[in-house]
């Protein structure tokens, strides 16, 4: 039987990669695989204890909050507090940053952004959710607490970045710049351990996610990409947890759409915390992620906190293709 390799063996041990490292990012990843674990065991429970269902209210962004939403979200800004390893915290549920004070005058040169949840309308009725994270260097200055500007970077000014997947089996992927990596929580052990060692996105595969029911409301280029999809016999997969579609897609092959509609004219996902990490995580992995109007996602201009982007992520050769059909499309005049 192969060694077992824990997260925090690996994070340590990727750590001498870094020749400067101070060993804050390796604790902040840490602190992060602390947090999913305990999420973990919250949505593994969900349909016993009271956490099940709306909180009653609305987010930043228009969405209904669950409870679990609120739970996750508390978790990780405790984990991440309490080892005083990151100076501030953006979340999807709150509209504002949170500035962490130092502890113990220790000052951190990090932030996280994150989605606590994602996918959260599927908590009630038991299919995959996700957490998706991503990590900075902060820009202001080391002395005082952090500014939003640490916050409005670019997807390419990503530290790390990752996402943990609450499905069949709970898998952490992360990536510093270096390749991506993905650890299955033996439950047994309650530990990470190291299961999808470098991976990489196949150059094509057979499955095409959307939301398919908004076939109508897309622009003309995107329903013929989507028509070519279908024509190819692709199978459709749409979990509606972009971090479970993605996670299909890293793993064998694809391409993940969600273009802008009537309803949401400048796509529906947020850039910070859900297309920004998730890119990275792809591009890291040999795919490639750009936005429908096919600007590459990571060097978007970010200036506010909650915005949104339209995306298309996944096998390079299918991005391509897609991008020749919207460059196609886009040119002719238009009767719909
Ligand atoms: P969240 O639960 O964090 O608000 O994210 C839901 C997102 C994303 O995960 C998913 O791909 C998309 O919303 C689904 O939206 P539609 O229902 O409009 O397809
Ligand atoms: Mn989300
Ligand atoms: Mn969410």
């Amino acid at each position: 039987m192969n060694r077992i390799i824990t997260l925090d063996e690996f994070i340590i041990h990727r750590q001498k990669d870094f020749p400067f490292a101070s060993g804050e990012l390796t604790g902040l990843l840490r602190d992060i695989g602390v947090a999913a674990k305990i999420v973990n065991r919250e949505v593994n429970k969900a349909g016993l204890v009271n956490i099940l269902g709306s909180a009653g209210g609305d987010n930043a962004t228009g969405d209904e909050v669950q409870k679990l939403d609120l739970y996750a979200n508390e978790k990780l800004i405790e984990c991440l507090k309490n080892s005083g390893e990151c100076c501030g915290v953006a979340s999807e549920e709150f509209e504002d940053f949170i500035p962490i004070p130092a502890v113990a005058s220790k000052a951190s040169k990090y932030v996280v952004v994150f989605d606590p949840l994602d996918g959260s309308s599927n908590i009630d009725v038991n299919v995959s959710v996700g957490t998706i994270f991503g990590i900075y260097r902060r820009k202001s200055n080391a002395d005082g607490p952090c500014t939003l500007e640490d916050f409005l970077q670019k997807g390419s000014e990503l530290v790390a970045a990752g996402y943990v997947l609450y499905g069949t089996s709970t898998i952490l992927v992360y990536s510093t710049g270096r390749g991506v990596n993905g650890f299955t929580l033996d439950p047994s052990i309650g530990e990470f351990c190291l299961s999808h060692r470098d991976i990489q996105i196949p150059n094509r595969g057979n499955y095409y996610s959307v939301n398919q029911g908004y076939y109508l409301k897309f622009d003309v280029e995107m329903r013929r990409y989507i028509d070519h999809c279908s024509d190819m016999n692709l199978r459709l997969r749409y979990i509606g947890s972009m971090v479970s579609d993605i996670h299909r897609i890293l793993l064998q092959g694809g391409i993940f759409l969600y273009p802008q509609t009537r309803k949401y004219p400048q796509g529906k996902l947020r850039l910070v915390y859900e297309c920004n990490p998730l890119s990275f995580i792809v591009e890291q992995a040999g795919g490639k992620a750009m936005t429908c109007q096919l600007q590459r996602v990571l060097d978007l201009e970010v200036t506010h906190l909650h915005q949104r982007a339209t995306i298309a992520m996944g096998s390079p050769d299918m991005i391509d293709e897609m991008k020749a059909f919207v460059e196609k499309y886009s040119a002719l005049p238009t009767f719909n």
